[in-house]
């Protein structure tokens, strides 16, 4: 990206604009951190809930150590072996740091979350800002997070929120981040991703709690009782043998078939070519990929491909439960409210 752009895109930052901005996982909005005007004006833009903290991004181990206040070991070894990366630390902030930073500028928090992106464009946004950019998902709270430019050209082209959309290619990861709480003895993961609880163990020999929205009364990380990455319709995820989800797809669309009544569905290659001749005219097929890393790329472009075209009803194939199948799985059921069928 040119020089030239990247510096108009700091210069925005800089003034307390927003910039919407590409990164491994998936696009952010960001703004300067510590400014509360700015800051204000990304919970405004995303209607984003107050009491849902923000994550702030960084480009060097400097930035980290003024903002995280005695970080324990295990978190600086996992910082030496995914930095930079798709890995954000929830860590005790700095006593002398503004009340606010890291949330809602009305809120107080104790705690920060921090990342260290590696998207070469994230990277140097970040360096020529030279301030921390908090940043969300550049996406209206409760959509399918933006895994490339025109996502967030859909959300926030018409409301003149953005001040600048730094375009990128398609995010190479797809998922958010991994957010690990490290102010406990051990981590926890509060919102799994491609950095998984297996790497975790292997890089500190420490075993990884994980909390979910049931676990604890308030949630440790406020986003996880909203409802997320939510197509229009609603979805069902269908777990079983290819044979018995292609069976039931067919069956569920047969039973419908009114052109009226548009029905999504998303599945492997081997549940497509099953269904391949057999699908009726109301049904829109999108194919998830044949392995985790393809289907954690495409997911959220597909929720969002459904909204277009309006279906009234997702069918999505479940996906085999480890490494980043695990945060897939996590993103397919809040997308279905957890609306799981054996079939
Ligand atoms: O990959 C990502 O993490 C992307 C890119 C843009 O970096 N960002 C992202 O941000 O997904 P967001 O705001 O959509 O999700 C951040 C999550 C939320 O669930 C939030 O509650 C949690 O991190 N979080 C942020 N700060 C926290 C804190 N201090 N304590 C607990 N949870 C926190
Ligand atoms: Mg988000």
């Amino acid at each position: 990206m040119a020089v030239e752009t990247i510096s108009k895109a700091a210069e925005i930052i800089k003034n307390g604009g927003l910039v919407a901005f590409p990164t491994e996982t998936v696009y952010g909005l960001g703004a300067d951190a510590f400014n509360p005007q700015a800051v204000a004006r990304v919970y405004l833009a995303k209607g984003r809930p107050g009491d849902n903290p923000l994550i702030l991004h960084i480009a060097t181990i400097e930035q980290f150590l003024e903002l995280a206040d005695s970080p324990p070991p295990y978190a600086m070894t996992l910082i030496k072996a995914c930095w930079p990366g798709p890995l954000t630390l929830i860590i005790k902030k700095k006593p002398h740091l503004p009340a606010w930073v890291g949330g809602h500028p009305n809120k107080t928090t104790q705690t920060i979350g921090i990342r260290m992106p590696s998207h070469p464009v994230a990277k140097a946004l970040l360096q020529a800002s030279n301030c921390p950019i908090a940043a969300p998902s550049a996406n209206k709270s409760g959509r399918p997070s933006p895994t490339t430019t025109s996502h967030v050209i859909d959300d926030f082209a018409a409301t003149g929120e953005l001040d600048m959309i730094l375009d990128g290619e398609n995010s190479d990861i797809g998922i958010e981040s991994t957010v690990v709480d490290m102010t406990g003895a051990y981590p926890v993961i509060l919102r799994p991703g491609s950095i998984t609880a297996e790497t975790i163990w292997e890089v500190t020999g420490l075993k990884s709690g994980t909390s979910t929205a049931a676990d604890t009364s308030p949630p440790r990380s406020p986003g996880m009782k909203y409802r997320h990455y939510a197509p229009k319709a609603p979805m069902q995820i269908l777990k079983g043998e290819p044979h018995n989800i292609a069976a039931y797809i067919l069956k569920q669309c047969t039973e419908n078939p009114s052109k009226e009544h548009q029905v999504g569905v998303l599945v492997t290659d081997s549940v497509n070519n099953i269904l391949s001749g057999k699908i009726p005219q109301n049904v829109e097929m999108m194919i998830l990929g044949n392995n985790n890393n393809d289907i954690a790329q495409n997911l959220f472009a597909h929720l969002r491909r459904f909204d277009k075209l309006n279906v009234k009803i997702i069918y999505t194939e479940a996906v085999l439960d480890t490494g980043i199948g695990i945060a897939i799985m996590d993103r397919m059921l809040k997308a279905a409210e957890g609306n799981v069928f054996e079939v």
